[in-house]
């Protein structure tokens, strides 16, 4: 069976029409698909060419963590089936798109509502740290907004589990832009310390509505944000310190808005 023989046998399996592509990254795609029987009953179909074995890897690694994950904010897998060539992946559909898509959009993000999607990753990105998994690719397009407006962390096809919660790496996979400066000096890094510098990047380019981080960009992280309004500015600038020792967890970012009432207890896991 050739590739398209094999990409029309997944979705008849599934009794799926496929529909227009959502996004596409460097491995494959991300396709609509709805139910022959029920149009209105849609699905996202992520489908991942194994183009090296490091791709059959990732996709191992992602179907492996989407199914054994249960947080309210991390994307649900459906289900998922591969031959030799292919990986496909379903999951729920968010018709509302990522972050990055409403910075697009002609009306600014305030900054409670950014906060608000940025501490609904914290609390995902808090769940995951407690498990010593680590993202690897926290940014507004790997950030999905259900129907309640609320942000849903997808893609983990670089994510990976540590040993411990002291555990360090060498090597930071990210998408440039995304690195804390620690990942210049060629020592050990925690991973779950530069997940949270991403995330911080995240929340810099909601509030500044940049779509794409330069160098101009890492001088205003510098600068220290000066020109962002309270509390806003001092959360920025904790989780984009270039010492990761202190730099804000998950923990302390979550218990910091709970104590200034900033969220709700709820978004805090026992993790
Ligand atoms: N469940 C989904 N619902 C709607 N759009 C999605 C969904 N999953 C992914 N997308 C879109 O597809 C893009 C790529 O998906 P992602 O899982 O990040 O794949 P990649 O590994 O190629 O980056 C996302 O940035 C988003 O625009
Ligand atoms: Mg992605």
């Amino acid at each position: 069976m050739d590739a398209v023989e094999q990409y029309d046998a997944f979705f008849n399996s599934f009794n799926l029409v496929r529909g227009p592509c959502l996004g596409s990254g460097a491995v494959g795609e991300v396709v609509l698909a709805s139910a022959k029987h029920n149009s209105s009953l849609k699905v996202a179909v992520k489908i991942v060419t194994f183009e090296t074995e490091g791709c059959k890897g990732d996709f191992l690694s992602e179907v492996g963590f989407l199914r054994d994950l249960r947080h309210p904010r991390i994307l649900k897998m459906i289900a998922f089936a591969m031959d030799d060539h292919q990986g496909f992946m379903l999951s729920t559909y968010f018709k509302n798109g990522t972050l990055r898509d409403i910075m697009s959009s002609d009306h600014p993000v305030e900054e409670p509502r950014i906060l608000r999607h940025i501490l609904d990753v914290a609390s995902a990105l808090q769940y995951i740290h407690g498990l010593h998994i680590f993202h690897q690719d926290v940014k507004p397009r790997n950030i999905l907004l259900d129907d309640q407006d609320r942000a849903v962390l997808a893609d983990f096809g670089i994510a990976r589990q540590a040993s411990d919660s002291s555990a360090m790496v060498m090597k930071w996979r990210t998408t440039p832009g995304y690195s804390g400066p620690e990942t210049r000096k060629r020592r050990p890094m925690s991973p779950f310390k530069l997940d949270m510098y991403s995330l911080g990047v995240s929340m810099w380019m909601l509030i500044y509505r940049q779509r794409s981080v330069g160098i101009k960009d890492l001088l205003a992280f510098s600068d220290q944000c000066k020109d962002v309004k309270e509390p806003y500015r001092r959360i920025l600038r904790q989780l984009l310190r270039k010492n990761p020792t202190k730099r804000w967890s998950a923990a302390d970012l979550l218990r910091f808005c709970v104590w200034n009432s900033l969220c709700a207890p709820s978004l805090m896991s026992s993790h």
